[in-house]
Order: structure tokens, then sequence, then C-alpha cells
């Protein structure tokens, strides 16, 4: 039976008073203050659910609840198991009803990565938690430590704020046709207003002066054009902060180029998955990145790195991310005096030089150590400061952003045509010169694309044509609207005439306004 239970406090650390190993040996620094034993019997114990993950996760989440334990964090910990030894029970989703109590208990989640086993039919459990759990956006703090951790950019600190739901995260997912695969690509009003108002939100909460967004709008009109104009929207509304749109190739070159120019980024799922991996390894490594997953009432706290399967069991992995995920965590429950105690120290220990494998350089760094010797050396400066590098001071006591978002009435929406998708093996004219005799009497074959681009009418011979074929008909009396019984009648004749739908999308205006785009040479 596998489930969550309450996890025993490790012996070494249970208590108020304990030692600290150095890697060279007992030190035998007496810990924890006071003040910390009067904060922690004066704070309730806050609920967390923890998993330890797979590969170097374990290891990695003991550093890090040993460093945060050390600080003073008063927590009550539930473990749960998820990934790869769920997923191995032929459990696709990679976690059990079980878990999901935990978390709906605590709505807190310290998570070390996971491992999803490769091949079908196992779904990812990252997207799996973030979904289900509402946890709309995914905070990655990207920045450098110059001159302690090597990087070409000395004064980078760009926040990335990714969209946590949408996007081609949907994983909806056919093989349509011999040739054709598709992924649907959702991007929804409520969904974007509330990152994109997060985005804001944050930046006012903590001092920062720009929001900037990155979409593809040029290309994909409807979906990024939507992200960007509620961003344009919103940006309206927070006439405090300078706000920015860069088109996300010339964004993501100026960003891996100048980030130093950016401060608070915001974006579409898969552009903020792939660009703050770049940002977190341009600014020293993405083994240091932590972020916080925020939904309404809920959060999940992790490193941005994988579970690096070929580093585990060796104490040689970097706890780093997962300990700024903490600490982010940290301030989220209130407890920012811990959070401003154990960053701190952790920033005096990068600027000591002791450095795990990943990030040392014989030219800055001073010590290798491994996991747990970094860990020891963090606990060991608890209550320092850094001395070069700009220390933090979280507010003391949490509060999380609420997000508000604007009502706004349901539009008109009328039928005014159907896009039918069909697989053919022929020429565009062959094709387009039956589906014109089929769409009678109620519709018009407006135009036929193939992958998008249009080849009938008016097609030239030059155009690479593969076998899935987008028909669009609207109503044979233009601008008029055209009834489902039509379309299912349509649908009948195709399949009548052996050319039958493989996938069909109605074609809709909104307040008058088309819910759709125009083929590529239309
Ligand atoms: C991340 C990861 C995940 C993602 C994977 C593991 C599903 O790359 O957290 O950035 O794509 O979101
Ligand atoms: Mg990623």
């Amino acid at each position: 039976m596998w489930g969550y239970f309450r996890i025993c406090p490790h012996p070494r650390i249970s208590g108020n008073n304990f030692r600290v190993f150095h890697d060279d040996g007992l030190i035998g620094k007496e810990m924890n203050s006071e003040a910390n034993k009067k904060n922690n019997e004066s704070r309730k114990a806050v609920p967390v659910t923890v998993a330890y993950g797979d590969g170097i996760g374990p290891e990695i989440m003991e550093a890090t609840l040993r460093i945060i334990k050390a600080g003073g964090a008063n927590l009550d910990l539930e473990t749960i198991t998820i990934g790869e030894s769920v997923f191995k029970k032929g459990i696709t989703s990679g976690i059990e009803p079980s878990a999901w109590d935990s978390l709906r208990r605590t709505r807190v989640f310290l998570k070390a990565p996971i491992t999803t086993p490769e091949g079908g039919g196992f779904k990812s459990l990252n997207v799996t938690v973030r979904k289900t759990l509402g946890l709309f956006a995914n905070v990655r703090p990207c920045l450098s430590y110059y001159p302690f951790i090597s990087t070409k950019h000395h004064d980078m600190d760009v926040v990335i704020i990714r969209e946590n739901e949408e996007d081609l995260y949907g994983g909806i997912e056919h093989r349509q046709t011999a040739d054709v695969f598709q992924c649907l690509k959702l991007i929804s009003i409520p969904g974007s207003e509330r990152v994109i108002r997060y985005a804001f939100e944050y930046a006012r909460r903590y001092n920062r002066h720009k929001v900037t967004c990155f979409t593809k709008d040029n290309i994909m009109k409807l979906t990024d054009g939507t992200f960007r104009r509620i961003f344009d929207d919103v940006a309206r509304e927070y006439p405090d902060i300078e706000s920015e749109h860069w088109i996300v190739d010339i964004g993501a070159a100026k960003l891996a180029d100048s980030p130093e120019v950016f401060d608070v980024i915001v974006m579409p799922n898969l552009y903020g998955d792939i660009l703050s991996d770049v940002a977190a390894q341009i600014a020293g490594s993405v083994g240091l990145a932590g972020s916080s997953n925020i939904g309404d009432g809920f959060a999940m706290f992790e490193a941005i790195h994988g579970s690096a399967p070929r580093r585990a069991g060796q104490n040689l992995a970097n706890p780093s991310g997962l300990l700024l995920a903490a600490v982010q965590m940290l301030v989220y429950i209130g407890q920012g005096d811990v959070a401003t105690k154990v960053h701190n120290a952790w920033l005096k220990t990068i600027e000591d030089g002791i450095h795990t494998y990943d990030i040392f350089d014989p030219a800055v760094s001073r010590k290798k150590v491994g996991t747990k010797e970094f860990a020891d050396a963090v606990i060991d400066n608890l209550g320092e400061y850094p001395q070069q590098l700009k220390s933090v001071n979280y507010p003391p006591h949490g509060n999380p952003l609420k997000i508000k978002l604007v009502e706004r009435p349901a539009p008109s929406k009328e039928l005014v045509g159907v896009d039918v998708f069909v697989d053919w093996r022929g020429s565009a004219d062959e094709l387009g010169k039956q589906l014109d005799e089929v769409s009678k009497p109620e519709f018009q074959l407006v135009m036929i694309t193939n992958r998008g681009t249009k080849v009938y009418p008016g097609g030239i011979p030059d155009t690479f044509c593969v076998d899935h074929w987008r028909c669009r008909f609207q109503s044979a009396t233009s601008g008029q609207p055209v009834t489902h019984r039509n379309v299912i009648d349509l649908f009948g004749r195709m399949v009548d005439a052996g050319i039958p739908p493989i996938k069909t999308e109605g074609l809709f205006t909104f307040d008058g306004e088309p819910g759709f785009s125009l083929g590529q040479g239309q």
C-alpha cells in the first residue's frame, strides 16, 4: 500500500541543537540560536507535502530539508512517493490517489525531480500535478552570481514567469493521416490573464520596474495574439511598471546576449520552458535555479532541472536549485525570516567558493564539495551575510499574491461555416472539383489548404503537398449563418463521395469578428 506518512525527523537535526559536520570532520558549532528556538515555539508547524523524487532527487531533498530545518523552518512534513517507482507499477500518471489526498490537505508541495520512464504511455507527472492543481504561474528567477560563479553576464537578474497549464502542454496529439501528426495549442483568455496579472503583481510586490512579454503573434495571430492582447490590456492597469513586447525569436536572442536589459518576462508555456533553461544556464548553471508553481491556494516548489540519473547516489549533485525553491516556499508559507537566513547563508557559501562539481571552476572556486558537504557549509553559514553579492531580505509574513480576473460578458457566437480535414492522395484540383459538387446547396468551398498553405483554387504546382487537406466551407449565401444540421448533411455527402472527414473545426464569429485564421497565401 502506497501513500503518505509523516516523516520522522532526521536524528541529526531533530530538536533545536545539533552539530555541523564538515568534510574535514566534526567542527562542533552549536546551531540554532535562542531566537530560532523562540520562533519555532511560537510558530505553528506548516503542513507541507514532500516528494524525494528519482535520480539525484533524494540526495538534494535530504540536503535541502536539513538546511532549512537548521535555519529554523517549522514544517509538518508528509512524504509521498511519486514518479518512477509508481510508473513502474503500471500507474501511467505516476501518482496514486493517496498522494493527491496529501496534496489537497497541505496545499503546499516541495518536489524533487522525478523521472518519467521513456516510451509511450507515461504522462509527464510534473505537468499532471501543475494542471490538476491549477498551478498557473511558474516563477523562475535566473540571476548571476558574478564573480563567484562563471558567467558572461555580470548583472543578470531576470525572473521568467511562465504560463504553466496551457499552450502545447495539453498533450492533445493525434495522428490523422499516414503523413501527418498534430498537437493542439490551446491558449485561453482566463489562463493568459491570470498569469499576466500575476507577472505585474509580482513586479509590483518585488519592486521590479519592467514586465516584458514574448510571443510569436506575427504567426499565431489568434493564440499568441490573444496572449499579447491581454498583456497590452493588463499593462495599461499598471502605469507604474514599464511594459514591452518582443517577438519570441529576437527576444530570445536578446535575452541570451544582453539579459541585463530584461527584468520580469512573461510568456506562454513552451517558450517559458525553453527560455528559462537558457536564462538559468547563461546566468551560471541550470542547477542553481529554483521555481515556484503558483495556483489559487496551492503551490508547488521545485528545481528547474531534471533528475540526472547518471549523477545519482554519488553525493555529487548540487542541491541549490531545490534549496532556492524551498526558500521561495518559506516565503510563501510565511516563514520569510527563515527564507532570508537560509538564502543569505547560501549566498555566503557561494561567495566562499565552496562549490559542487557542476559550478566548480578553478578560477573562482576554492573547494570542490559533494552534496552533503555543501549542505554542511550552508548550515555553518546560517546567520551570515554575503559580503559582495546582494543579500536578500524577505517579508517575514506570507501574503500570497491574489489574482482577480475581469468579468467578461459572453460574446454572441454564430456558426458561419466549417473547416473539414480530409485524408487524400491526389491533386488539389481533383479534390477541389469533387468537393465543389459536394458542398452544394448550403455551402460553398472557399479554399483548400495543405499544411496551412492555400492550394485551391488557384494553387501552383510547385507547392509540396502531403496527404492532409483542410477544406473550408462557408455559407453559400455570403455572410449568412449556417446550422449544425447543414454541417451534418455536408459530412454525409462527403462520406457518400468517399472523402470522409478526419477532423473538423467549426467556423464561428464572436460579436461579428471571425474566430478563425486565413490560410497562408490567401
Ligand atoms: C520543466 C521541465 C518540465 C517541463 C518537463 C519535465 C515536463 O522541463 O519543469 O521545465 O517541460 O515543464
Ligand atoms: Mg524545462
